[in-house]
């Protein structure tokens, strides 16, 4: 079947380690379903495993892709969950089980003609969503609602400020926030991606960096490195941080610890979601109307494309692509 795969890491040219083309389909586990991929979606997570952060040489070559909607053999239109977990996980948090992965780090992932899951990972897509609309919300959506809803435990009337405006976790951000009655700022490194963010729902944009008019209740970091400081400088006290990548990198020249403890802010680790999450997400689209933003729907075979526009960062919301 045709995939798009690691073949090996490449840290600084992660396209060298792309290959698209015929694999032979992985087996199906017992207890496990294969859907058949109608629509799939790209992720920054995608660009790392490139560059071998997280993806270690034993695992190659692995069809990479967290994100999938599709039919099942027996004709079930499905989206798929992609957090699989240790099955001896006693807990009701599949985020806080320590064995667990997502698809494309110990199992095959989506972007290929057909993927493989457990049972439990296979939802009911609703019919309101389609293919493509369904496949941008398993990683970025699902961690922004998490981030916005569960972590940061925001209020509406509350004010958030998402840290960069045209990452598919920063549009959801920006969607779900305005969705659900809160008071929105985005930072872009751009005008127009900040500008574009405005039109989706957010009350302001910045730049990068810049000073804010008023502190907010929380900020959703999923940059880092670059935006860390103005994060912690924009929050009021008692403000909550929640951080959930490190696109710009995980190294803090100064990790502000005299601000965290004196104002006094609380410092979040988010990551993905559950499945009842992930289900009230999905109901959360349905009820309001909001979808997701696709930047672009290309075919699977030109997925390189796909992946040089995210490692530039010459996107506004989700790439799709279709087999
Ligand atoms: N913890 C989790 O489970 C989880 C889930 C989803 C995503 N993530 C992480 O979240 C990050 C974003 O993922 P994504 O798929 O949304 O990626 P993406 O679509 O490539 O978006 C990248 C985002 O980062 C901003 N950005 C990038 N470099 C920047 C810099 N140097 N300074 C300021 N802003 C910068 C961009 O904003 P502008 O271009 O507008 O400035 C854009 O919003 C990744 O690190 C990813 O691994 C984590």
């Amino acid at each position: 079947m045709l995939a798009a795969y690691a073949v090996t890491a490449d840290a600084d040219d992660p396209l060298e380690a792309l290959r698209v083309d015929q694999i032979e389909p992985p087996a199906v586990p017992d207890g496990w379903i294969e859907v058949s991929v109608r629509a799939a979606a790209l992720n920054h997570h995608d660009v790392f495993s490139l560059r071998g952060v997280g993806l270690p040489a034993d695992r190659l070559p692995m069809i990479l892709g967290c994100d999938a909607a599709g039919v099942t053999s027996d004709g079930r239109e499905v989206v798929v969950y992609p957090v699989v977990g240790d099955p001896l996980f006693g807990g009701d948090d599949e985020t806080y089980d320590p064995r667990r992965s997502l698809l494309s780090e110990r199992y095959p992932g989506t972007l290929a003609e057909a993927v493989r899951a457990p049972a439990r990972n296979v939802v009911a897509k609703p019919a309101e969503l389609s293919f493509a609309e369904a496949a941008c919300l398993p990683t970025a959506w699902l961690t922004a609602y998490r981030a916005l809803f569960t972590s940061a435990d925001l209020r509406p009337g509350d004010t958030v400020l998402v840290q960069g405006a045209g990452g598919g976790f920063a549009t959801a951000a920006v969607s779900l926030a305005r969705a659900a009655g809160l008071r929105v700022w985005v930072t872009s490194r751009t005008p127009e991606r900040a500008e574009r963010a405005v039109a989706l729902g957010a009350h302001a944009g910045f730049a990068s960096g810049e000073r804010l008019p008023d502190r907010v209740d929380a900020v959703l970091d999923s940059v880092g490195a670059a935006t860390w400081s103005h994060s912690i400088n924009s929050l009021r006290p008692g403000g909550r941080l929640v951080t959930v990548g490190t696109t710009s990198g995980p190294d803090l020249p100064n990790a502000e610890l005299t601000k965290i403890f004196f104002r006094p802010l609380r410092v979040i680790g988010s990551t993905m979601g559950t499945r009842a999450e992930f289900e009230r997400l999905l109901r959360f689209l349905v009820a309001t109307g909001v979808r997701p933003v696709i930047d672009r729907t290309l075919p699977l075979a030109d997925a390189a494309d796909g992946f040089a526009a995210m490692i530039d960062g010459d996107l506004f919301g989700k790439i799709v692509l279709e087999p």
